[in-house]
């Protein structure tokens, strides 16, 4: 990689201008970003791009990305069909038979005396667990929607053929993961929640930007690098049989989307100056931010009834939590690596994922590498 050029490249952003505090832990700054327009049924983002016609139809010129698009042929399921959602769904026994299984609560190892905690019995934990997992489908509900928007986007944006045909099939993937998740949430939950206001920001930053690469760092490499191992940890911790199923058919697709991403910007990014991967870099340390941030989740605490900015300095103390939000980045770290994110520029996201305490997953296997092995088998079909 080539150093930089202290004489040319432009000064270095701080953390205050990259992410609108100077503290990457300042809960106040975080509990300020709160979602303001929760009334309006639309929203509209100018994505700044001009759409890309190519006359180079060679099919097969990228040989990774036409296997992944033929994979993706055979790969299609049918939510409305392939899910079993006879399946009944008792949300507070479900919460509880979780709680059991993982062994763990919120409030294991952490003094709640004195706290808004001591005083709860066993209705208000379970009503917790309810509400956080409302929240957290709502939330894998519009990210999903995100998915779809951004993948037309990249239809329309990449300049290669392989891409586009790809992408294609991840718009129609990503419809049915927006499908099967509104239906889990209508059908089977008890409540909804509006975006996020981190997630909304997060998702404005990725359609905004008109640059083609840079919808895909922000949606394929970190949105859902990030939702392939929170998928993956929810499915491997809920008890709940059709969630289990749902989750492990939304990630077989998640991994083939991950490993576009690594295989088309992997070309790309070999190609970049120092100064253009330093923004791409930025772009990434910002995502990785906003994407902590909302997994704080406040909406519910606040549902809860509870001072949010009193409750939160414990919530982050709980080990379960603290294990959760690095398991996160388990895939983004070394996929961020193989693209030569992680090293350009003397280490700087390197150094940013050393601070959020992430930095231990960069020798995992990357997506590119595994994403085979997330594919369905026959075994895990449903039959009948
Ligand atoms: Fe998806
Ligand atoms: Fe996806």
């Amino acid at each position: 990689m080539t150093a930089i050029d202290p004489s040319t490249s432009p000064p270095r952003p701080s953390t205050e201008s990259l992410i609108g505090r100077a503290d990457v832990d300042d809960l106040e700054a975080i509990l300020a970003v709160t979602n303001t327009d929760m009334d309006t049924t639309i929203r509209a983002v100018a994505d700044n791009a001009d759409a890309i016609f190519t006359w180079d139809y060679e099919k097969g010129a990228r040989p990774a990305l036409n296997k992944l698009y033929e994979k993706a042929k055979t790969s299609q399921w049918n939510g409305e069909t392939d899910l079993p959602w006879h399946t009944d769904v008792d949300q507070e026994a479900v919460v509880v038979a979780n709680a059991i299984s993982s062994g763990a609560g919120f409030g294991e190892g952490i003094d709640l005396g004195d706290t808004p905690f001591a005083k709860w019995t066993e209705k208000e934990w379970i009503q917790l667990g309810v509400e956080s997992q409302n929240w957290t489908l709502s939330q894998f509900l519009h990210g999903e929607q995100g998915a779809l928007l951004c993948t037309a986007k990249i239809v329309e944006t990449v300049p290669w053929i392989d891409a586009k045909y790809y992408a294609a099939t991840q718009v129609m993937d990503e419809a049915r993961h927006v499908e099967v998740f509104a239906k889990y949430l209508q059908d089977k939950l008890s409540g909804h929640y509006p975006i996020n206001a981190h997630l909304g920001l997060l998702l404005d930053d990725i359609v905004e930007d008109g640059r083609w690469d840079m919808t895909y760092l922000g949606m394929q490499i970190m949105v859902e690098g990030l939702a392939l191992a929170a998928f993956g940890f929810i499915h491997q911790m809920t008890t709940e049989p059709l969630l289990k199923q749902l989750l492990r058919y939304v990630m077989s697709d998640e991994a083939r989307h991950v490993a576009f991403g690594v295989m088309s910007l992997k070309e790309y990014y070999a190609e970049l100056s120092a100064p253009e991967l330093r923004e791409r870099q930025e772009f990434a340390f910002e995502a990785a931010v906003r994407m902590r941030d909302r997994f704080l989740q406040q909406e519910v605490w606040e549902r809860m009834g509870l001072p949010v900015a009193e409750v939160l300095p414990l919530v982050m103390q709980s080990p379960e939590r603290q294990l959760f939000s690095q398991v996160l980045f388990s895939k983004i770290v070394p996929n961020t690596k193989k693209l030569g994110l992680l090293d350009a520029n003397d280490g700087w996201l390197r150094t940013k994922f050393t601070e959020l305490g992430v930095i231990q997953f960069e020798d995992w296997a990357d997506t590119e590498e595994e994403h085979a092995m997330f594919a369905l088998a026959d075994s895990d079909k449903r039959s009948g």
